[in-house]
């Protein structure tokens, strides 16, 4: 059924009707769009805009065909145009006259404006919760391994001692970021477009503020044109869910090369592992490639709509039908990615001789032997780091490490150094002396996971 007989003599083409449709992707609004439907039938009635008795029926009737397609007793029909036409048209075939005066006052402009907020309000709490999650196992792990020494990088190559704590530590606050960012934007979509009608707000005197109210907005938008032709919000949360993905997609990055042989530094339960069809030695970590892969779809969803809504004129253009499936699709693709990332976590085996082993090949204790210099024997960093870098070529000449290197060579190069050096280039004692704020040192990891989990309440 078309809302628009009046004006029209043929029936829709049936591919062009198909083109025009965006059930299959917005029917699963149908409970917020149910929801807005009620608060404005609400209003409407006590308004004395329609008579109270039908409001009443109204929203009772609309209970019932929420009711009906949540049991599956009601299927939404395919062909219908969206999902606001098919409520409208199913509440109409079923109460009547009552069912015709649902849409006073209302437009699907504004109603879509509604239901796609009250769609994505729900879905950005859901992934608020999950990062939550994800945070938190990051704390237990970073306190379980505060103290396990692995080699940081820099361009992928070995440069000074950290924890494997601290390492994850560094991931929970770019989380803890993007629970923020989606919590901004949540704040900023918190205005209730409805009363914006098609783009001129109304002649009717409806009650704004109940119907926000009712629908749990802090308040109405403030100008109808606005109210229903941005849709910046969609953009805000796919560009903090793109954040968010890039996050995932680089955290995703380093557990695949943690897992490989050249790094063995953590070890996948099976359950979050796969195997080959042809090699039978292979664990691959296909989850952790899949949510890298995936980052390039939900930026995508961004691009596309910047560039769906960049040239268009105020106010409603259809062109912003085009909005659901990608905003959908970046908040349902973060959600998925999460879903098996964070039990992933949570079982996966610490090899922490592993990292200690490659922690002790990579010189990484360069930067500590010229800061022994410095502080013990008095010498300007600039000429400590020379002669450390002589000493390194030396070791790698030899085959041998800082710490297997014997004092009289290290004299020969610096006639300074004594035994003392040996003790200030102990891995250990390079990560504990890393106190300053935000340094890796073990008792640091361990009050940052305290401080952040206190953040999640
Ligand atoms: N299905 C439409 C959408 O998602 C609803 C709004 C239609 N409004 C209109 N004037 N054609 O944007």
């Amino acid at each position: 059924m078309k809302l628009w007989k009046g004006r029209f003599q043929k029936e829709a083409d049936p591919k062009t009707n198909d083109f025009n449709s965006s059930i299959s992707i917005d029917s699963r609004m149908y409970k917020e769009d149910i929801e807005g439907s009620i608060a404005h039938a609400t209003m409407l009635g006590a308004c004395g805009i329609i008579a109270q008795s039908e409001s009443d029926k109204i929203c009772a009737e609309l209970e019932k065909i929420a009711a009906d397609i949540e049991s599956g007793a009601l299927s939404i029909d395919p062909d219908a145009e969206d999902i606001h036409t098919f409520v409208e048209g199913e509440l109409t075939a079923r109460i009547g006259d009552a069912g015709k005066r649902l849409h006073t006052a209302r437009s699907r402009n504004d109603q879509v404006a509604l239901d796609v907020r009250l769609t994505l309000r729900k879905a950005c709490a859901g992934l608020i919760g999950q990062l939550k999650e994800l945070i938190s196992v990051l704390c237990d792990q970073a306190e379980e391994y505060a103290d396990a020494v692995m080699p940081g990088y820099t361009h992928l190559q070995r440069a000074q001692p950290i924890t494997f704590g601290h390492h994850l530590m560094a991931y929970a606050e770019m989380f803890l970021r993007d629970i923020g960012r989606l919590q901004d934007a949540v704040k900023r979509m918190d205005v209730c477009p409805l009363g914006s009608g098609a783009l001129a707000g109304t002649t009717y005197p409806l009650d704004r503020d109940l119907t926000a109210k009712l629908l749990g907005f802090s308040a109405v938008s403030r100008n109808s044109l606005d109210g229903v032709a941005d849709r910046d919000f969609c953009a805000e949360i796919a560009a903090a869910v793109s954040i968010a993905m890039v996050h995932l997609s680089r955290f995703s990055e380093e557990i695949i090369l943690w897992c490989s042989w050249e790094f063995k530094f953590i070890e996948l339960d099976d359950a979050f592992s796969t195997g080959s069809s042809i090699m039978p030695q292979k664990k691959n970590p296909d989850i952790t490639e899949l949510i890298r892969g995936k980052s390039g779809r939900v930026f995508g969803d961004l691009m596309a709509l910047l560039t769906m809504m960049k040239g268009l004129p105020l106010a409603y253009n259809k062109d912003m039908q085009e909005d659901k499936e990608a905003v959908f699709d970046a908040v349902d693709t973060l959600r998925l990615c999460l879903t098996p990332f964070i039990p992933m976590l949570k079982t996966m085996r610490v090899l922490k001789d592993n990292m200690r082993n490659a922690a002790a090949k990579g010189f990484i204790n360069a930067t500590d032997c010229a800061d022994y210099l410095v502080a013990a024997k008095g010498l300007p960093f600039r000429d400590a780091y020379k002669i450390t870098g002589e000493l390194v070529a030396l070791c790698i000449d030899r085959g041998l490490t800082l710490e297997t290197l014997p004092l009289d060579e290290y004299r020969k190069v610096c006639d300074a150094f004594d035994e003392g050096v040996y003790t200030a280039i102990n891995l250990e004692k390079c990560v504990n002396d890393r106190k300053v704020k935000g340094a890796p040192c073990p008792e640091n990891v361990r009050a940052a996971a305290k401080e952040v989990r206190a953040l999640l309440n």
